[in-house]
């Protein structure tokens, strides 16, 4: 029978990746805290237009990838394409609007895009979303970006580069978007289908277009950073300010656009170039009306989220530890029934203790022991408790000792041994 495999861009994730994930989870959670924020869990499906209103209906992810579908009482929903649009929506249903001045929250969790998967882009991804409201200052933005910086150092990252720019508010937009319709229109031959659909209904996404041609067009186009009303490119001048003070190097891309419609000001994306054709491995910036369209009171907003799997490509891998288990070799009836007692004290003190489960010659069970890299083995045999003892063998150091068969013992000795602290007794066969 044809055996099953996982969906396409869908993967599992296992060993040294997860082993990468569960540091760089651990290194987050560290900062987060350190910097106020709580972390929250939200649903990962919901209803279609969440992210329509949200992502913005023009975008890429909205008209071509999401996952949506009709549940049985004919509602659209969607699974999560990103956490931005869901912690907008639960900061408004909880109302944490009303109760805190200022409210810093963050998740993390995986993402869905139905994208053409390659190197770095997958259709389910994580992500480790952080979300400020309620800050309009530039302090936070530059806050975000030291929070960036002190995760990369702590998972001793260094060669990546840190883009930001200004997209203004939507006063410079307004005045903006004429000057790039001008633009355009005057080399529309040389624009793509759906740039040409861009062009009337939302002409910045023309510098999103993957098109070479239509990325040639862009290169000549006139620059919103250019054009940023006085409030904007104050802001943008404080916020380099606050992250020269904080001694972070950032580099101004004015091309920087990003996928989502909702960012007012301050956007950045951290970049680095080993990872080939997807560079951009944690992306954020300020969305200032967003929480104002989706229903609440006008309240700015700023956040980024990492994207985990790329920036676990990053990592070196972990150091292995070998030798840090044991592993129990048991011949006979009797040499059984001691495993249950033996291993239930090992398991409550801390001590890891495998085994073959089922009957096998001493020779296999060296073999597993070995395969399993196991630092200790005890050998115990009808020999061994006749004469009230069990072997203990150090699988590194080769040498072996025989200790009296009691729980305590065999406990304790396992215990400073994997600890490193009492070297072997005796070498016999060393
Ligand atoms: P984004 O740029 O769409 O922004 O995604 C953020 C990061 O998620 C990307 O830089 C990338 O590392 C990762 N990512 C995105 N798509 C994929 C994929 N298909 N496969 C693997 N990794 C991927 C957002 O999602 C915004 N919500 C960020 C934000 C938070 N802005 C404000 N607050």
């Amino acid at each position: 029978m044809e055996k099953i495999r996982t969906l396409r861009g869908f993967r599992d994730i296992f060993g040294e990746e997860l082993g990468k994930f569960k540091r760089i989870e651990q290194a987050f959670r560290k900062y987060s805290a350190r910097f106020g924020f709580r972390e929250i869990e939200l649903p990962i499906l919901e209803k279609t237009e969440l992210f329509v209103r949200s992502i913005g209906d023009t975008t890429d992810i909205v008209e071509k990838e999401m996952f949506t579908f009709m549940d049985a009482g004919g509602d659209s929903l969607s699974m999560r394409p990103e956490a931005t649009a869901g912690m907008v929506r639960s900061y408004l249903q909880e109302g944490l609007y009303a109760t805190e001045r200022m409210t810093k929250v963050c998740t993390i969790g995986p993402m869905f895009r139905h994208e053409r998967p390659q190197k770095g882009r997958y259709r389910q991804f994580h992500q480790i979303d952080v979300e400020v409201f309620g800050v309009k200052e530039p302090l936070v933005d530059a806050e975000l970006i030291l929070l960036v910086r002190m995760l990369l150092d702590e998972l001793e990252i260094r060669r990546y580069r840190i883009e930001v720019n200004s997209v203004g508010c939507k006063m410079c937009r307004e005045s903006f978007r004429r000057i790039l319709i001008d633009f355009f229109e005057t080399r529309k031959d040389e624009l793509c289908g759906d740039c040409l659909r861009r062009l009337e209904k939302n002409p910045l996404r023309i510098f999103d277009c993957k098109n070479q041609q239509c990325i040639g067009v862009t290169a000549d186009s006139p620059l919103l950073f250019d054009s940023l009303c006085e409030e904007c490119k104050d802001h943008f001048d404080l916020f380099r300010q606050y992250v020269a003070g904080f001694g972070v190097d950032i580099e101004v891309n004015k091309r920087l656009v990003r996928g989502l419609d909702y960012y007012t000001k301050t956007v950045f994306e951290i970049t680095s170039d080993d990872l080939g054709a997807q560079k951009a491995f944690i992306a954020g910036g300020r969305y200032d009306n967003l929480v104002e369209e989706m229903g609440g009171p006008a309240t700015a907003g700023i956040g980024f989220a990492v994207g985990v799997e790329r920036l676990a490509m990053l990592l070196p891998p972990g150091e292995a530890e070998p030798g840090t288990e044991c592993f129990f070799a048991g011949i006979g009836d009797r040499a059984r029934d001691y495993l249950t007692t033996l291993l239930k004290r090992c398991l409550t003190e801390g001590i890891p203790l495998r085994y073959a489960y089922e009957a096998k010659s001493l020779k296999a069970q060296m073999r597993y022991a070995d395969n399993l890299k196991c630092g200790f083995v005890l050998i115990l045999g009808d020999d061994e408790i006749d004469r009230g003892t069990i072997t203990l063998r150090d699988m590194t150091g080769k040498s072996q000792d025989e200790l009296p068969l009691d729980a305590d013992t065999i406990v304790n000795t396992l215990k400073k041994r994997l600890s490193g602290q009492a070297p072997a007794l005796s070498t016999r066969d060393g």
